[in-house]
């Protein structure tokens, strides 16, 4: 845990994401030890008070906590809760921190967490510097960081004006998922795949990343963002850096973060042509969507990445809200042998080319499936399917969820994991294109997998999913 008891600041702190991860993630935190002492101060439009916050968090953990929520535990907890409505201004927060500092009794720090669209960011940072809380804090500032280009340079520009780059921690929190830092381990711990991990061996790749989910309560957040700046700028080409990038130096964030971003800078620009957007039947009569919005909730994409390793091996990507299944893969396609010397009709390529798939979902799940002889007389091929597991699958205890990971990295000064203001500009430049003339949005029925052309985007291949 971190070397001194923190006082977090949480913006947004009724929100939909408060309430569905940050909330229970503290908690389990604090109810596991990592985060002794630490004391939340919950900010928000509501006109709340302490007593209020603790009910809507307590039913947050109700609602959303995948564990058990002990009475005690809970008790302990929520005694180190206070909640400060925005309208109470910058001495009502400034006294409350103040408050939870003397409440710990010895040296603390202070943690600052902005879950809030895009476009409260900047006036929340402007009333912390109100308040005089910047000193020596750090910040986690929510993605998507602006909402293009002009506004994410605007947005670093301003935010440098108040916190040094050293006390901001970007989050992206498809980063803190343990199948995410695997895909390092399974890259640069083994000599068996890094050889093979680029164009010579590599037909094409896919991230996708298809969610039964619909809209929720989220319809304010949604209509600024959509699919394409809730998922694609963000969490998967944030993978797509992991997946792509070159070996670093070390595994320190510098390194890290310097590697992810040359993968960024040598991202062909984001083609209309390449991209198809989509919109589910309904939507627009969803609770507080614009009856004509044009907001994307699917989005599927074509690539590429021109660098020595990567040139010509095209990267798709999907994710879209309402779909057929909720998954979360990677899949890597190798290309085929040089020859086949199997008579037509033996079934060779018939299941489509050898695939090595992560599952985003499932750190322990990782397959390789390629084609072997199917047992009988003659040569009948058919496809054989190797999974991997680790040998103790009883890790639950150490299990930590994605965000609880990041908020205990970014308490600790470990940006390992989080994004660089460098990195995200990259990424909005290389959406200029499509950000600039968008296609149009075409409708698919919920519980599908996405309107027709998607199939034509990723043609003469298909895509891995449905399994
Ligand atoms: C969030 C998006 O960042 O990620 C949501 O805002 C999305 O729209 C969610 O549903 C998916 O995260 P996870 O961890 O459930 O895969």
């Amino acid at each position: 845990g971190p070397r001194y008891p923190q006082v977090v600041v949480l913006f947004g702190a009724t929100g939909d994401l408060a309430r569905r991860k940050l909330i229970s993630g503290l908690y389990h935190l604090a109810s596991s030890g990592f985060i002794p002492g630490c004391r939340v101060i919950g900010v928000s439009l509501d006109d709340l008070d302490a007593d209020g916050f603790r009910a809507i968090a307590r039913q947050a953990l109700g609602d959303f906590s995948a564990r058990k929520v002990s009475e005690a535990d809970w008790q302990a907890f929520a005694a180190g809760l206070d909640y400060v409505p925005l309208s109470a201004g910058a001495p009502a927060l400034r006294a409350a921190v103040e408050r939870a500092e003397q409440a710990i009794g010895r040296e603390s720090r202070r943690l600052h967490y902005l879950s809030v669209p895009p476009n409260a960011a900047l006036p929340a940072v402007h009333l912390l510097r109100e308040a005089g809380l910047v000193d020596g804090a750090r910040i986690v500032m929510e993605k998507p960081f602006g909402t293009d280009l002009a506004s994410a340079r605007s947005l670093n520009q301003r935010l440098h004006e108040v916190f040094e780059e050293a006390q901001i921690f970007r989050i992206d929190h498809f980063l803190g998922k343990e199948p995410a830092q695997n895909i390092l381990a399974f890259r640069f711990a083994n000599g068996l795949f890094e050889p093979i991990w680029n164009r010579n061996f590599i037909d094409h790749v896919q991230i996708d990343v298809p969610e039964t989910l619909g809209l929720g309560k989220r319809a304010g957040f949604y209509e600024q963002t959509g699919a394409y700046r809730d998922m694609v700028v963000t969490h998967l080409f944030q993978i797509l850096g992991f997946m792509a990038m070159e070996p670093p130096t070390s595994l320190d964030p510098q390194p890290i973060g310097e590697e992810k971003n040359k993968v960024f800078r040598s991202m062909l620009p984001i083609q209309p042509g390449d991209v198809v957007r989509g919109q589910y039947s309904g939507y627009r009569r969803e609770e507080g969507v614009d009856p004509d919005s044009d907001t994307e909730t699917f989005i599927a994409l074509r690539c590429h990445i021109d660098n020595w390793r990567w040139a010509g091996v095209p990267f798709y990507l999907r994710t879209g809200k309402r779909m057929a299944e909720g998954q979360r893969i990677i899949s890597i396609a190798f290309r085929e042998p040089p020859k086949s010397m199997f008579p037509p009709g033996s079934g060779v390529g018939a299941q489509g080319p050898d695939h090595l798939t992560f599952d985003l979902a499932d750190a322990t799940k990782m397959s390789l499936s390629f084609y072997g002889k199917r047992p009988g007389p003659g040569m009948r091929l058919d496809k054989l399917s190797l999974q991997f597991a680790m040998k103790d699958t009883d890790l639950a205890g150490e299990v930590l969820e994605a965000y609880e990971r990041l908020i205990l990295d970014a308490m600790r000064g470990d940006r390992t994991l989080f994004t660089t203001a460098e990195g995200i500009e990259r990424l909005w430049e290389v959406s200029v294109p499509l950000l600039e003339n968008p296609p149009p949005v075409r409708l698919y029925e919920p519980g599908s997998w996405g309107p027709k052309p998607v199939h034509q985007l990723i043609a003469p291949h298909a895509w891995r999913l449905p399994f």
